[in-house]
């Protein structure tokens, strides 16, 4: 696996501009000659779009927290498969909005589900593979949710404010643990974020070469 592409991931809380940003990282990859997928999840997949569709709808039946857990493990066996790894493995660099850390702020956090068989299942769908950086963009959750329209909001984002400060305290606490984290302030102009963001992207892709 040693000549095998690199794997990032981008993180945060809701409206902290992950869509916007992912571009800008994806330019900057371009610049420098390197091939990148860009995904996002859970999708990625027609299926695991499917599965992603469904998991987003608001819905008068309460989803299980379990069922919520594998769907999301389903749609990321079916991406992992079909286009995380073959790019890898063909050297290309995947940029994935959202992957495992996600997991485990929403569902560990938010929810309050066992992280222990969040660990399992990660170990089951992906112990060939971490992400080599993580992107956290953090925002202070009312910021955040504030960007977002409330007639326009899904499942997720239509949840108390109190889930989202669960999930922000997960997010802040992984980036402490995890080396491969870079927690980025996601406050101020979109022209100020973004110059975090190359100057943290830069950073790692000079230690790569
Ligand atoms: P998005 O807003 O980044 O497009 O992601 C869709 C929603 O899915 C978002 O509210 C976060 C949620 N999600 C989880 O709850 N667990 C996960 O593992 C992933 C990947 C996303």
């Amino acid at each position: 696996m040693t000549d095998r592409g690199r794997f990032i991931t981008l993180e945060g809380t809701e409206g902290v501009g992950k869509s916007t940003n992912i571009r800008r990282i994806e330019q900057l990859l371009a610049t420098r000659g390197i091939e990148v997928v860009t995904t996002r999840e859970p999708g990625g997949t027609p299926l695991a779009e499917e599965l992603r569709t469904m998991l987003l709808a608001k819905r008068a039946e309460p989803v299980a927290p379990l069922a919520e857990v594998l769907l999301m493990f389903a749609a990321r066996a079916q991406h992992l498969e079909r286009v995380i790894r073959p790019a890898l493995l063909a050297g290309k660099w995947v940029l994935c909005d959202r992957f495992t850390d996600a997991t485990f702020a929403y569902q560990g956090g938010g929810r309050g589900f066992d992280v222990g068989v969040i660990t399992d299942l990660a170990r089951i769908v992906h112990a060939d593979l971490e992400p080599d950086l993580t992107i956290y963009l953090d925002v202070p959750v009312v910021t955040g949710l504030g960007r977002i329209k409330e007639g326009e909001r899904d499942r997720f984002e239509s949840e108390r404010i109190e889930f989202f400060e669960r999930i922000r305290e997960t997010y802040l606490e992984r980036s402490r643990r995890f080396a491969r984290f870079r927690c980025i302030d996601a406050t101020g102009s979109l022209e100020e974020v973004q110059d975090r963001i190359v100057r943290s992207v830069q950073e790692y892709l000079d230690q790569c070469q």
